[in-house]
């Protein structure tokens, strides 16, 4: 065994070359990186189906990955061999950073709280009209199992994100051609497009023919829309199309339909698969569903008019509801790790690599080991597992691996979430963020834009099944699907509904 260079983070033992550690990686990657970082400390490198991938576990590693400097880290160049075949060409990873930066800004004008105050009523109409449509229909029809969480979620995510961010023509589309070109571009976003961007495949060939023709459908409704003499829709298409770049240039047709698929594809697995495991931990247990359901009874229901008040962008964050979306996106991040490569030889501080740097080291210990670090090659990449740390039992104690909601109604604030002020990206000021271990929606200029739109959505979705409905697991509760590109629970996943009869506090 040659002797390892201490400049580099020690390397994970493995015994397939080029496989690496895709398999204990695949099958249980938090379980690997637990694994890792108890033989090695916090930073260690292992080889994965031909890359060189360096973790840095703990809040200090998440600031290290996700404030990095751009001249060091880049989030393009990890990306846009999976990401450009699917929201196409100009626009996220297929720009430069400073684009990038420009078209979030573009995007936030279309995340309007007048915008949100008018979803809140859309996206009730729609959950309601699918459970009425598709899921009692379900029941009766079932022998013996529910209806499939992740499936049913997944479809009122895509109808209810159609309806408010998309636009109604798509909304329109969507019972139609639209649904079955998502599902082919979909295709386009799994583990094997990750490794093999291109490969002469069917799904390969569905993808690049879904992705020119959903192209084509957002340019066929600007175009319509410009020679419209009605007044413009407020939603994030006109939004789009009043921006400009800060050269002067327009936002062009392609560029907007791009940045429209992206937002669909973006929002959709992360929204859908949180919405499943909504679904899920409120059918295991019924203590909560019935808490959820007497918070709504308490803040909504006129009991002198005997019906339920509309639910409102302002008051619908209720503590309980809030608390249980905060506690799903710790215990169920849907993307548990996020990357970037290394663009130029990448210092990485003590202060991150050591063991006892974690979770947080004394600024005595931080002064000792100054000038002690390990050097990430350039051309490797490195990985940020928010995932890992937000589930972490020397950060969050000895219950951290459970799901308890009441943690967040017990004002203790976040572990390790330091007030580092704010940076501004140029798409508007954000929280640095970096060293908390709580970071469902990532940190830094890479940060999720979708936040809010996820919390409303989430929120009525959640309230309006709650509201009208009660539901049981059809079976034990169920483990990580690791298998895509986000996390989702594994089959068996059902859950059999019953509509709540009357009302009743
Ligand atoms: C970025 C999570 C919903 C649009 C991110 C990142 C995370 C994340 C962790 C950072 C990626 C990285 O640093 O590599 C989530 C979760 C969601 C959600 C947990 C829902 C529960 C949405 C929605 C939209 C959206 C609804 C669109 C409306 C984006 C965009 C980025 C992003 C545009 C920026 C990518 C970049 O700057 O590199 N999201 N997201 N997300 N998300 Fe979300």
């Amino acid at each position: 065994l040659a002797p390892r260079d201490p400049s580099k983070p020690p390397l994970v033992f493995h015994y397939v070359p080029v496989l690496g550690c895709a398999v204990s990686y695949g099958m249980d990657p938090l379980g690997f990186l637990e694994d890792c970082k108890a033989k090695y400390g916090p930073v260690f490198t292992y080889p994965l189906l031909g890359r060189r991938i360096t973790a840095a576990l703990g809040p200090l590693g998440s600031n290290f990955v996700l404030n990095g400097k751009l001249a060091h880290v880049n989030a393009e160049e990890a990306y846009t061999h999976l990401t450009t075949p699917v929201f196409g060409t100009e626009v996220v990873y297929d720009v430069p950073n400073h684009v990038l930066m420009e078209q979030k800004k573009f995007v936030k004008f279309g995340l309007t709280t007048d915008n949100f105050r008018r979803y809140v009523g859309l996206i009730r109409t729609e959950v309601r009209d699918y459970i009425n449509k598709h899921v009692y229909l379900e029941n009766t029809r079932k022998t013996g199992s529910g209806i499939d969480a992740f499936n049913t979620s997944s479809e009122i995510t895509i109808l209810t994100a159609s309806a408010t961010l998309q636009g109604s023509e798509v909304r329109a589309a969507m019972d139609k051609s639209f649904a079955q070109l998502y599902h082919d571009l979909d295709g386009g976003f799994t583990p094997l497009n990750f490794v093999f961007p291109n490969l002469p495949l069917p799904s390969y060939r569905r993808r690049d023919r879904a992705q020119l023709k959903m192209r084509e459908f957002y340019v066929s409704i600007l175009e319509k829309r410009r020679n419209s003499l009605d007044e413009p829709p407020l939603d994030m298409l006109t939004a789009l199309q009043n921006q400009q770049y800060k050269t002067g240039e327009p936002l062009t047709d392609k560029q907007i339909a791009h940045i429209m698929i992206a937002l669909l594809m973006a929002g959709q697995h992360t929204s859908a698969a949180t919405g499943a495991w909504a679904i899920l931990r409120l059918g295991e247990n019924q203590d909560l569903q019935r808490r959820l359901y007497a918070e709504q009874f308490e803040h909504f229901y006129d009991a002198d008019k005997g019906e339920w008040r509309d639910l409102e962008y302002e008051t619908l964050q209720t503590p309980l509801l809030n608390a249980f979306i905060k506690e799903l996106l710790r215990m169920h991040p849907p993307l548990h790790s996020l990357m970037r490569k290394i663009i130029s030889d990448c210092p990485v501080p003590a202060t991150v690599a050591s063991p006892s740097a974690e979770p947080h080291a004394s600024p005595e210990f931080k002064k000792r080991n100054e000038g002690v670090e390990y050097v990430v090659p350039k051309g490797e990449f490195v990985l940020a597992a928010p995932g890992y740390s937000q589930v972490d039992e020397s950060i969050w104690g000895a219950d951290a691996k459970n799901f308890r909601t009441e943690r967040w109604l017990e004002g203790s604030k976040v572990p390790g979430e330091e007030d580092e002020g704010e940076e501004d990206y140029g798409w508007g000021k954000i929280s640095k963020g970096g060293k908390s271990a709580y970071l469902p929606f990532g940190a830094g200029r890479h940060r999720c834009i979708g936040e809010q739109f996820a919390y409303v959505q989430l929120g009525v979705i959640i309230a309006t099944l709650v509201r009208e409905n009660s539901w049981t697991l059809d079976q034990a509760f169920p483990g990580n699907d690791y298998t895509t590109m986000i996390v989702m629970p594994a089959k068996p996943r059902n859950v059999t509904f019953t509509k709540r009869e009357g009302v009743k506090a």
